[in-house]
């Protein structure tokens, strides 16, 4: 018996080993005839406020319901009453606020010393030994109040206290540095004689965050997106934009301004969040002077969304009927003066006197995110009118609606076919295998006609793992988008970030808990592609079994081009076992140097935080490269080449 497994592993190994040599494709790489120039802003990334993304994720604020605004499940959700010998009570009250948009404050009567509150954050606050947390808050009323940050079993990590609170709301803060350890710590408010006080806008943030930009971001998730290079970031949605009706949807000017006076949202993705977080909430804390601030950071050009007067088509489809738009539309016209006009408009001054004088440069703007029927078109027509006569540079963004095709894809198409529009937001999310097959999807799309944004993509598995798999589909269509890139200008990934235990879609493109986070291989392949685009397309042609037609038979897809001297070829297999691949470039004399980066793994193999980097780019560099190159494309692989010529 032991002979026959001997000899069924020998003629295994013998038949791979066949396998290996012939090769399964070949490329030629026509270097001699660039094609079309491919647009800086190709591969960009979508934020969208879902999966706890903002509050509790990018943005760093660590206090939850810090204004006490949130009132749901109860008027103290997220705080709690400690009671340390001591007594009193408190409640959320409304009369004399710190402002009209900012309406509920939290009361707290000592009675007698030891009495007071504690919010544990989002699932508790991480501390760690050396760093420093920066308190601020509003308080009114007569003595002192002890604050410390303390561990999950009551051990003091920080503290400090504010002495003498003054009789009227007043801003107070502190730096707070951290002695030892704790992922699950608690801020705690306690009065130490008998008092009253009034408390607003309790909040703690990490002394550093991403840029150290006040009000900032979370350094590992923002550093993240900086190392994707995306070209563009669309946001702040998503559904949340078009809110489940017109009150909960996204209006960008409740999101400027001193963060104690934005307005705070309900978050319409809530009814879908576990039952240990019944409620979740838009603190606008990270709001649109953020998302523009980030959008510089990271070298992406923004894509804001704007609500078209439309709310959720999947909930209350409420309309602003068409002779009540003008307040929508002003917003529109308003935004581009807050970003792009001089620091004394009036909407540019805003801008400036939240420390940026200069323009941000926006150059797209959408009117309404997944919109249908003719009821969009209606509205999108009045928006497109009134903006491009104010702004005529400004490349507008209008929807096809929620999937790649059907009758509402279909009827927008009919109806821009008789009004103007620059770029059109398709949205797909399907499985793997419609991926392998539509990788030329807009090789037949009008090379005159509108421009695409792939806006919102991903492939689902029927068990929604974010594995290779997927991430290999989405690998191949990318061949397509970037071959086609003379229409398709924008395309990204949806959504973008995912909060574990908090989640209300899968799958996503970066996980991430209080201290960590990963990327999934869909997050590789992205940032992959992006860190590696070309500036010109290289017309190539596939051939071999791998290649041959019918499509749905494909294993092998790849695409070029040049980046300088840099040619860059891209190749993905999608079999479950190696290829051979014969790659030659014409118009090249001289190969001078050459590295590739591969990516792969097995369908299901998938990155948590604690094995962040199971599946992970490899690099190294190709021995003795020529204009004719060998390589074997590992099982389920993106092998992205990068060739300098002569
Ligand atoms: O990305 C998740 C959701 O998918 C977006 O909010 C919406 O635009 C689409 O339906």
């Amino acid at each position: 018996m032991k002979n026959v497994i001997i000899r069924f592993l020998i003629a295994a190994v013998a038949a791979i080993a066949v396998r290996a040599v012939a090769a399964d494709a070949t490329l030629a790489v026509d270097a001699a005839k660039p094609g079309h120039a491919i647009s800086p802003t190709l591969y960009g990334i979508f934020f969208e406020d879902i999966n706890y993304a903002a509050d509790g994720g990018l943005y760093a604020e660590l206090i939850q319901n810090r204004s006490f605004e949130f009132r749901e499940p109860d008027e103290l959700f997220a705080w709690s009453r400690i009671e340390r010998g001591g007594a009193g009570e408190f409640a959320v009250k409304a009369d004399a606020p710190l402002n009209a948009t900012n309406p509920h404050y939290l009361h707290l009567t000592i009675r007698q010393p030891g009495f007071g509150i504690a919010n544990s954050g989002y699932d508790g606050i991480p501390v760690r030994n050396g760093e420093a947390k920066l308190l601020s808050f509003y308080a009114r009323g007569s003595g002192d109040l002890d604050i410390a940050i303390e561990s999950a079993d009551g051990k003091p990590l920080a503290s400090t206290r504010v002495s003498k609170i003054s009789n009227d709301w007043k801003k107070y803060s502190a730096r707070l540095p951290i002695i030892g350890n704790d992922d699950k710590a608690r801020l705690v408010i306690i009065g130490n004689a008998a008092a009253t006080f009034d408390l607003d806008m309790v909040s703690l943030f990490p002394e550093h965050t991403f840029k150290d930009r006040p009000n900032g971001l979370r350094t590992d998730l923002a550093q993240m997106l900086a190392d994707m290079k995306p070209g563009f970031m669309r946001f702040p949605g998503g559904c949340i934009v078009e809110g489940k009706d017109l009150a909960n949807s996204y209006r960008w000017k409740d999101t400027i301004g001193d963060v104690a006076e934005r307005r705070q949202n309900w978050n319409r993705w809530q009814n879908a969040v576990p039952t240990k977080a019944p409620q979740y909430y838009q603190s606008y804390g990270l709001g649109f002077f953020e998302f523009f601030q980030l959008c510089e950071d990271i070298g992406a050009a923004p894509l804001p969304v704007l609500n078209c007067g439309m709310s959720c088509q999947y909930q209350d489809k409420q309309l602003v009927p068409l002779d009540q738009l003008d307040p929508y539309v002003q917003d529109a016209l308003d935004l581009i003066e807050w970003a792009n006009g001089p620091a004394d408009s009036k909407w540019g001054a805003k801008r400036a006197a939240a420390g940026h004088p200069a323009p941000f440069g926006l150059k797209f703007l959408a009117i309404g995110n997944e919109q249908w029927g003719d009821q969009y078109f209606d509205r999108y027509k009045i928006f497109h009118a009134a903006i491009k006569a104010k702004y005529p540079d400004i490349q507008l963004i209008t929807s096809a609606g929620p999937g790649p095709d059907g009758a509402n894809f279909d009827l927008a198409q009919r109806r821009l076919k008789t009004q103007p529009a620059d770029i059109i937001d398709e949205h797909y999310y399907k499985d793997p295998s419609w991926f392998l097959k539509h990788d030329n999807r807009y090789d037949n799309y009008d090379r005159k006609g509108i421009k695409v944004f792939a806006g919102e993509y991903a492939a689902h598995r029927k068990d929604r793992k974010n594995s290779i798999e997927p991430a290999i589909a989405e690998a191949t269509f990318m061949t397509g988008l970037e071959r086609n890139s003379d229409v398709v200008l924008l395309a990204s990934y949806a959504p973008l970030f995912a909060r574990i235990g908090n989640t209300q879609w899968n799958v996503d493109l970066i996980w991430f808990d209080n201290i960590s986070c990963c990327g999934t291989p869909s997050y590789y392949v992205q940032k992959l592609y992006s860190i590696n685009r070309p500036d010109v397309f290289l017309p190539c042609t596939l051939g071999g079994s791998g290649a041959v037609p019918p499509p749905t038979n494909r294993t092998i897809y790849a695409v070029a081009g040049k980046t300088g001297s840099d040619i860059i070829i891209k190749l993905v297999n999608t079999a479950g076992e190696p290829a051979d691949m014969d790659i030659k470039l014409d118009g090249i004399g001289k190969v001078t140097s050459a590295s590739q980066t591969v990516l792969a793994g097995n369908p299901n193999d998938e990155n948590t935080v604690i094995t962040p980097r199971r599946v992970f780019p490899k690099e190294s560099s190709i021995e003795n490269p020529s204009p004719t190159l060998h390589r074997t494309l590992p099982a389920n692989s993106l092998t992205i080449l990068r060739l300098t010529g002569s």
